[in-house]
């Protein structure tokens, strides 16, 4: 075979090869991180850091840490009024996230807890549906 024959083979390959592992890794990402960047990472901005004075961090944020049981509450019905993190003062209201359900909860605040500097205990879908019951209105 003539080598310009085998690269006629050999680029097709190659390049449908890159798309499939694309498509591939991207299935991969944990849903957790993948509804992060869906519902949350528009304010939170990319991987959580916060946009300056108007959205507080929740990657390596003391609030998260803190208060693991009422992430799920906050996720599901917003927030609003002054809150504190890392030293910082924020007050601008969160929207609410009625449409995701109890597992994808779930899966956001085991994303929340991971991206934190010391390693987190995990929630586990019981304790988030008592959190859920738990929520202060
Ligand atoms: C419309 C913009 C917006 C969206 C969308 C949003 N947030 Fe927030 N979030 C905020 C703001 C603003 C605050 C601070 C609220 C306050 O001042 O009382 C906040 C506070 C928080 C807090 C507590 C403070 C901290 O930084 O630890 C957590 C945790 C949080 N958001 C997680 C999430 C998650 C998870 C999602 C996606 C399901 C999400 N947010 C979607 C704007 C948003």
């Amino acid at each position: 075979m003539k080598i310009s024959k085998i690269l006629l083979w050999l680029v097709p390959i190659v390049l449908v090869g890159i798309v499939v592992a694309n498509v591939f890794f991207n299935k991969a990402k944990p849903q957790g991180e993948r509804l992060f960047e869906n519902n949350c990472a528009n304010c939170h901005m990319e991987a959580g850091k916060g946009l300056q004075e108007l959205i507080p961090t929740v990657r390596n944020a003391d609030f998260v840490v803190n208060n693991p049981e009422k992430l799920a509450c906050i996720i599901r019905n917003g927030i609003k009024g002054e809150i504190i993190v890392n030293g910082k003062k924020y007050n601008q209201p969160m929207t609410a996230a009625p449409h995701l359900t109890e597992i994808e909860i779930t899966n956001i605040v085991n994303y929340l807890l991971e991206i934190q500097e010391k390693k987190q205990q995990k929630r586990n879908l019981l304790e988030i549906q008592k959190d859920l019951r738990n929520c202060e209105l």
